[in-house]
């Protein structure tokens, strides 16, 4: 009951309340109450979106600023696929057997590599907290979430095609990291500058797959930009990409 009573004042919207009520467990709610009280934000407002693993929200700090709170669902389906992205990561020598734990993880995870995108200096949103399930970082948009450049082609694709591929070279060179799941419904257009997100899976060049999936990212990217009207192939925005990496 009290529990009850604290959710409403901490999630001010009834359908994102009803969300809390039918998808996210006690611990959630818990870890929801921690952060902030810890004051990463006051409350949470709307759902920006409902993902098959993660919902977002939108949440306001105590000066009225928004933050993107996203939170992993704990009974996902796909998480076995999600031990493959943990599994062979150097970051993370203990893969968690337990499905909560394993969440928790990647939750982490994702946090972990905004951090290293952020200062490898890719336009991520800042990573703020996380705990449990639960991860707290910048509200990318205005009052609503900025659209994806799937919804919302950027006007000069030229530059935001030269951005991403030298995101591509950075992230490789720099942050040694491959961001695994690149596509135009993971790269925001925030005011005609595209903003990367979605980062859980993103793993580091040295995991066993990590060729395989730059090649999928490029492969995307490139298949994106060609169906917007650009002349590109996958080939040419790899040496695209190339050209942007230091020469030893
Ligand atoms: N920092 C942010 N600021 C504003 N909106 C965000 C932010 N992060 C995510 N969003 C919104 O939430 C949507 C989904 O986010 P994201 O791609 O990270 O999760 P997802 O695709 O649902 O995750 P999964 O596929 O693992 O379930 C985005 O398309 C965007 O609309
Ligand atoms: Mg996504």
């Amino acid at each position: 009951m009290m529990q009850k009573t604290h959710l409403s004042e901490l999630v001010k919207e009834e359908k994102a309340r009803e969300i809390f009520a039918k998808v996210f467990d006690l611990k959630t709610i818990l870890a929801l109450h921690r952060l902030a009280d810890h004051g990463y934000f006051d409350f949470v407002e709307f759902v920006i979106s409902t993902g098959k693993e993660a919902h977002v929200f939108r949440a306001q700090d105590h000066s009225g600023n928004y933050r993107a709170v996203k939170i992993y669902k704990t009974l996902t389906t796909d998480f076995k696929n999600m031990r493959s992205y943990i599994e062979g990561d150097l970051r993370f020598k203990e893969v968690k057997r337990d499905q909560r734990q394993l969440i928790n993880q990647w939750t982490r995870k994702e946090f972990k590599n905004l951090e290293e995108f952020g200062r490898a200096g890719i336009r991520v949103p800042l990573p703020l907290a996380f705990n449990e399930n639960i991860l707290v970082m910048e509200f990318i948009g205005g009052e609503n979430a900025a659209p994806t450049l799937r919804d919302k082609p950027p006007e000069d694709l030229g530059k935001t095609k030269a951005v991403v591929a030298k995101w591509m070279a950075t992230m490789v060179e720099k942050a040694k990291l491959v961001h695994a799941d690149l596509s135009e419904y993971n790269i925001l257009n925030f005011e005609g500058q595209p903003v990367l997100i979605d980062c859980g899976q993103s793993v580091l060049t040295s995991h066993p797959k990590a060729k395989e999936f730059f090649e999928r990212d490029v492969k995307n990217m490139a298949n994106y930009f060609s169906k917007m009207g650009l002349k590109t192939s996958e080939t040419e925005f790899l040496e695209q990409i190339r050209g942007f990496k230091k020469k030893p």
